[in-house]
């Protein structure tokens, strides 16, 4: 692409990141979030025998959903449970790194995995004694879920920015590739009465690049490619690789994503699945190994070309 084009291309994008931001209500107690992030990253001390090898990692969660009304009745979906999310931060955490979830409300938090679908009911129960208490079946799993972080991507990149490249991000979000902006949709519930319902959806633009150039330049950047044809996975992970200049991209096909997916970086693929032999192993155990591997060599590599510079 010729200088022109490219800064054409450039400024099209800002404009339609501008007008998503702009189209979307205002973030409520966006300074409140702010501080809290920084005093969280800063927070972080550094580990033992070093100066800053601390470590934090920014997961992203769950679906996103468009709304299709001001006064929202209805919206559009999709389908994702946020297991991936919230079963990678427990492996984050057990790495050592602090972790920052956003995630979308409903959708599976870390250490949930062996409570009942309706934990308040289920886990509780009234004794004459003690009153209402955790039923001893569950104590340990309610001990372990009572722990979660939660913020928004722009805002914890910038907050990360002071950590350099000991700062990860790894979107496991599903964002909805779609939205309705907020002038142009109707304020009252849409009426079923009049016909097929016909509306306009506009691109969200996609924030990696933003992410990647301005957000948090020196964070190694982790995102995902999701597809149900298994033929075109890995060329598509490979073009999302070099478009959006991430670090890398995990590949993985929607009905056996619990069981395998590709990491994807410059140089190498690394094809990883769970063992179904062995009871308990689930797939986020070994991606995260990796993860974290890769993540300590872009650090090791950052210090030391600073130290030789
Ligand atoms: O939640 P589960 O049920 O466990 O399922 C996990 C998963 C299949 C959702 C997850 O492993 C996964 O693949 N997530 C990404 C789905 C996808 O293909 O997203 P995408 O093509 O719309 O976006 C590509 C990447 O850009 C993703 O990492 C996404 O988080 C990120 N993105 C997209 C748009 C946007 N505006 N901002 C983003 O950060």
């Amino acid at each position: 692409m010729d200088v022109n084009r490219l800064q054409k291309a450039q400024e099209a994008l800002d404009a339609e990141i501008k007008s998503f931001f702009d189209s979307a209500p205002p973030l409520r107690n966006i300074e409140d979030i702010g501080k809290d992030l920084r005093k969280f990253v800063e927070f972080n001390p550094p580990q033992a025998g070093t100066q800053i090898d601390r470590k934090v990692v920014c997961v992203t969660s769950g679906g996103t959903t468009v709304p299709l009304e001001q006064r929202c009745v209805r919206y559009i979906d999709n389908f994702s449970s946020g297991h991936r999310g919230a079963a990678s931060t427990e492996y984050f955490l057990k790495a050592g790194y602090s972790v920052i979830f956003l995630y979308r409300k409903g959708t599976r938090q870390p250490y949930c995995s062996l409570l009942p679908d309706d934990p308040f009911l289920e886990c509780l129960e009234f004794t004459q004694e003690s009153g209402i208490q955790v039923r001893q079946p569950y104590s340990e799993a309610v001990k372990n879920a009572i722990s979660e972080h939660h913020a928004m991507l722009h805002l914890v990149a910038i907050s990360m920015r002071s950590i350099g490249p000991h700062a990860l991000f790894y979107l496991a979000a599903a964002v909805s590739d779609f939205y309705v902006p907020w002038e142009s949709m109707a304020e009252h519930k849409i009426q079923s009465g009049s016909g097929p319902l016909d509306m306009r959806l506009v691109q969200v633009p996609k924030m990696l690049s933003r992410l990647r150039s301005e957000w948090a330049p020196m964070a190694y950047c982790i995102s995902f490619k999701l597809e149900t044809d298994v033929k075109i996975l890995l060329e598509k992970a490979n073009a999302a690789l070099r478009k959006y200049k991430m670090h890398m991209v995990i590949a993985n096909e929607l009905l056996t994503r619990k069981e395998e997916v590709t990491l994807v970086t410059t140089n190498e693929k690394i094809h990883v699945r769970r063992d179904p032999k062995l009871v308990g192993d689930i797939v986020e155990k070994h991606i995260i190994k990796h993860v974290v591997d890769k993540h300590s060599a872009y650090v090791d590599n950052f210090d030391h070309k600073v130290s030789r510079a």
